[in-house]
């Protein structure tokens, strides 16, 4: 729908940025807490947000994460300029990681970030070129009372 938005935001990600990594998905949360959707609606929409921003922060060299609140959706696209990925399904399975040692330690790459990301979103679509860089694009449904 071609609706006009309620809210329409940027947030840049910085690549390698692990002390502020979430931050994004935070400030995410709180908009759409502060416009009084549903408890579930912000519980998905964060974690689409925060899984995505983790990976631009581990596997970018910078990106964004666009919100886009419509009466009857949420939509988060993450876009990012990074090393891409170069077999999507393969990047789709449960427990399948790249991350480093680094990125371990610090709790991150588990695996299951991009599975989640799909299971919690109504509309999924993935886009990389290898040496380019990564587009998600996330549509959560709302109820459209909200
Ligand atoms: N934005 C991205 N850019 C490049 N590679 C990515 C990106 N997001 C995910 N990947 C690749 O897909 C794999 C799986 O991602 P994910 O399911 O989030 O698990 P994790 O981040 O814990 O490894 C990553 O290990 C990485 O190889
Ligand atoms: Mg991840």
């Amino acid at each position: 729908m071609n609706e006009k938005p309620l809210y329409e935001g940027s947030f840049a990600v910085i690549g390698g940025n692990f002390d502020h990594a979430g931050e994004v998905s935070s400030s995410i949360k709180a908009i759409l807490k502060q416009m009084g959707l549903s408890s579930d609606i912000v519980r998905k929409v964060s974690l689409v947000a925060y899984e995505s921003e983790i990976n631009i922060v581990s596997y970018a060299k910078k990106g964004m994460i666009r919100l886009r609140v419509v009466v009857d959706s949420v939509m988060i696209e993450a876009i990012d300029e990074g090393q891409g990925i170069p077999d999507i399904t393969l990047a789709m399975q449960p427990g399948y990681s790249t991350a480093t040692d680094k990125i371990r330690e610090m709790g991150f790459g588990a695996g299951m970030g991009l599975c989640n990301i799909k299971s919690f979103s109504d509309i999924f679509q993935i886009n990389s070129e290898v040496g380019k860089g990564t587009y998600l694009k996330m549509i959560i449904k709302t109820n459209g009372c909200s």
